[in-house]
């Protein structure tokens, strides 16, 4: 993979990659003492000046205010330090820390690490977004749907050895359901519902050591899906029409932010959290991060006595049709509309889930929880693509469990609409998927999505500059096996005046 990035070689990147797959923190104090960087460290949100750097405190005999001091710097052994401070780690926010240092250089790597109670932790790796002028290129990796107990992490263990710009994390960081005990690794405890429940499955989560190298080598962008929170939930509607799901919604929320490299200002408020905005790459590209869960109209005709999702023909549910309904709230649907950069050469919108039209039978079914459920609001953002002629507009997501690679049209009924947009839905880190066999026949009642795998684990590798987007589909051989190789499935192009994937 080319890339614009001269200060670090491949050799830094592997030896970086070596580094972290040792112990995830380094004892300074006695060796008895209690690790406090058991987590590991991560770093998100990459701005052109700035960037968070998040780690959380371990151990149970931890004061209820922890100093934490950080230091970041221009090179790996910290010889050029160029900022550091303290922060206070609170017992009420689970003793995370989200450190914002400021006035940082654009578009350039730096290195990171903390100190608390005589330990320190591992080195991470970061960078800053370029500056607005540059015309730096951009790769990163599409990730999505990590359910520990379907698999190990063999593809962070990849990726994280990557020159990659960031990770986009496109939600199901974690799941809040109860292993069976059959699982090739199961989740501590039951159905999570409470802020405890909710802090220790993160925890769990990030004992992964494939899982802390892939925060440590580079910066994530994140957004959430529904099972950070409760599977198929909308808006303030809990899947089983629970009748505390705004606490529930409240706990979950709290323990996201405390988890994840997002700034202070994110800090949830109540059942509450602004999670979308947009995130420039210099001249090149610019992202809009999405959240289809908080805001959206609850699912249509759902199953007797739920909430959540089914499957049904509009014909037995008319309110598919109703142009009222919105996925994304009318606030945050205007605020798309109006972040849309007719400027810049790529237009990404991370989301969650996939956008293009598919029915799994001959005869028009609908998936009332994805973008099929909402198909009206799915038409007013591509005809406002359209009609605005928004350039390279590449909608990236997850949520299904499968690589589908397809075209976006204002109208998916008519073959001869135009392709307005381009979609990458990406495969799960090791959620399973559906039968291939569904996919394969469904793929035949769906010729605007051009391939269609429920039976990949991975990411997607992701390279854009001025003319073209390159994207490899990586896909884990053996996802039961935490070493498992990663290899290439197929190879798709997008050039940049035109829209619409071709295989490479
Ligand atoms: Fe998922």
């Amino acid at each position: 993979m080319t890339h614009d990035r001269a200060s670090l070689t491949r050799r830094g990147w592997l030896a970086l990659a070596g580094g972290i797959a040792a112990p995830a923190f380094i004892r300074c104090a006695r060796a008895a003492d209690v690790p406090r960087f058991a987590l590991g460290v991560a770093s998100g949100q990459p701005l052109p000046n700035s960037v968070v750097l998040w780690t959380r405190l371990t151990g149970s005999d931890l004061p209820a205010r922890t100093p934490v001091r950080w230091e970041l710097a221009q090179d790996e052994s910290f010889a050029r330090v160029v900022a550091r401070g303290e922060e206070i780690a609170l017992a009420d926010d689970a003793h995370s820390v989200h450190a914002e240092p400021a006035g940082l250089e654009p578009g350039r790597a730096y290195w990171y690490r903390f100190e608390a109670l005589g330990q320190r932790s591992a080195t991470g790796r970061t960078r800053t977004a370029p500056g607005p002028d540059t015309a730096a290129g951009l790769s990163f990796a599409l990730a999505s749907c990590q359910r520990w107990d379907h698999g190990h992490y063999a593809a962070w263990r990849q990726l994280a050895t990557q020159p990659f710009d960031f990770v986009l994390f496109v939600g199901d960081y974690i799941y809040e359901y109860m292993s069976p005990p059959t699982a090739l690794r199961r989740h501590d405890g039951g159905l999570v519902r409470t802020l405890e429940q909710y802090r220790a499955r993160y925890a769990q989560y990030k004992s992964d050591p494939a899982l802390q190298a892939a925060h440590a080598a580079m910066p994530w962008l994140l957004v959430w899906d529904d099972h950070e929170v409760d599977n198929d939930y909308a808006n303030l509607q809990g899947q089983t029409l629970q009748s505390d799901f705004r606490d529930q919604r409240a706990a979950a929320y709290r323990a996201y932010w405390e988890h994840m490299p997002f700034p202070k200002s994110a800090r949830p408020r109540g059942p509450d959290m602004r999670i979308y905005g947009r995130y420039d790459w210099g001249a090149l590209a610019c992202i809009h991060a999405i959240d289809d869960r908080q805001y959206r109209d609850v699912q249509v005709c759902p199953k007797p006595g739920r909430g959540g999702s089914n499957t049904v023909r509009s014909s037995e549910c008319p309110a598919l049709l109703d142009p009222q309904r919105t996925l994304l709230g009318a606030a945050q649907e205007r605020w798309l509309a109006e972040s849309w950069d007719p400027q810049r050469r790529w237009n990404l919108l991370a989301q969650q889930t996939l956008m293009a039209r598919f029915s799994w039978t001959s005869e028009p079914t609908y998936w009332t929880d994805g973008w099929d459920g909402y198909a009206p609001a799915r038409k007013r953002l591509l005809q406002t693509v359209a009609e605005r002629r928004i350039p390279g507009v590449i909608v990236l997501g997850g949520d299904v469990h499968a690589n589908y690679v397809a075209d976006l049209k204002v109208d998916f009924d008519d073959p001869s609409a135009a392709v307005v947009a381009t979609e990458f839905c990406g495969t799960s880190i090791t959620s399973r998927g559906t039968a291939q066999e569904r996919v394969t026949e469904a793929l035949r009642h769906n010729p605007h999505v051009h391939y269609g795998r429920t039976d990949q684990r991975g990411y997607v590798a992701c390279r854009l500059d001025a003319e073209a987007l390159h994207a490899q589909l990586m896909v884990v051989e053996r996802p039961e096996d935490a070493a498992s190789a990663v290899g290439v499935a197929a190879r798709f192009v997008v050039d940049a005046k035109r829209p619409g994937a071709q295989l490479e």
